[in-house]
């Protein structure tokens, strides 16, 4: 096998079916809203890696830091031989699990990235000649099909993007995971953890205005792929902590009336000033209740760890 092989699981044009399918549902609804997949152009790629350095935003370093301390237990737990990665973007924290694990054979990342794939794919080659890379370009909430690399596998979803699929889709998704275990392979989540509503609200609504970008440049991507008129600078950035749902909103602000035309959907759409549109939810979680939704989808949490400061968690869990 080549040491590294990039497949895309959907056809060429299937990215701008469900893109055009997602604005026109999303922007002609009442609230109107987008799904978070559309932030990840090459652009917006590179500002959540952005993000992940800033001084707010600390679910990096956190479940960077219960990686390194608990990298040799995953190892042991699971001897995987195979790690899929689901919404791997950089691969940058995964390094401490590929080098923790000594029987492994592939690393599996899946993204809709194609630029994040191919560059973190470069970065660990660079770094690890032997390692096998089967990279995916796909959907992970449309179902999966993964390569026939060995096992045990261990499927890691890190970073707390679980926490971006509303509760449905979050229910459908880890029933999907589970179809893809056999007994003895396992699931390693990353969810970042309820806490102080200031530190969440500061964590996206950063200082120096990169989540700001990272947002707007949904409208970036839709003025491209499908020449809206869209100007970002319509817009205001808008990051808001919802107390029974816990969790932080994301969403675009009209900053006067404006109407926003898309050739492509022949569509026209009006913002009144002041209306927000919801680009992304970003759900904190409590132990007790992500061991409920693994239960649901028929797995068993069997590790919970988290940073010192129980700011993150990581969990592990097998098939029922
Ligand atoms: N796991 C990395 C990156 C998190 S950013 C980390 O912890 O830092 C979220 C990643 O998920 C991005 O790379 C984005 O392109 C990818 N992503 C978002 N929605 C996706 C979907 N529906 N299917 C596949 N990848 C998706
Ligand atoms: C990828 N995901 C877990 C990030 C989050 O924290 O929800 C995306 C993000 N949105 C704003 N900042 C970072």
């Amino acid at each position: 096998m080549s040491p590294f092989l990039l497949t895309r699981t959907l056809p060429e044009d299937a990215t701008d079916a469900a893109l055009r399918a997602d604005v026109l549902h999303g922007l002609t609804r009442t609230p109107k809203e987008l799904p978070p997949k559309w932030f990840y152009d090459a652009r917006g790629s590179e500002l959540f890696e952005e993000i992940t350095r800033l001084p707010e935003y600390y679910p990096t370093r956190a479940e960077r830091e219960i990686l390194i301390a608990r990298a040799p237990e995953i190892a042991a737990a699971t001897e995987a031989r195979t790690l899929v990665e689901l919404g791997s973007g950089s691969s940058e924290k995964t390094r401490h699990l590929l080098d923790a694990l000594p029987e492994l054979h592939s690393y599996v990342p899946v993204d809709v990235s194609e630029s994040a794939l191919t560059g973190a794919a470069e970065a660990l080659l660079a770094e690890r000649p032997g390692l096998n890379v089967h990279a995916l370009i796909a959907d992970f909430t449309r179902g999966l099909a993964l390569p026939g690399t060995p096992g045990p596998r261990l499927v890691a979803f890190l970073g707390g993007t679980v926490g971006n699929l509303l509760p449905a889709e979050r229910a459908a998704f880890l029933r999907s995971v589970r179809s893809l275990l056999d007994p003895g392979d396992a699931l390693l989540l990353g969810t970042d953890l309820v806490k102080d509503e200031a530190v969440l609200v500061r964590a996206y609504d950063d200082a120096s205005g990169v989540t700001a970008a990272f947002n707007k440049n949904v409208l970036s991507v839709i003025a491209r792929e499908l020449g809206a008129d869209v100007d970002p600078g319509d817009f205001d950035h808008v990051a808001v902590w919802d107390p029974e749902r816990e969790w932080i909103e994301m969403r675009l602000r009209a900053r006067s009336a404006l109407t926003v035309k898309i050739p492509e959907l022949d569509l026209a759409v009006t913002f009144e000033a002041g209306e927000e549109m919801r680009t992304e939810v970003s759900a904190k979680f409590r132990q007790e209740g992500v061991r409920t939704e693994l239960a649901a989808a028929e797995l068993e949490l069997t590790k919970w760890w988290t940073d010192k400061e129980g700011r993150y968690a990581l969990s592990l869990s097998t098939a029922r």
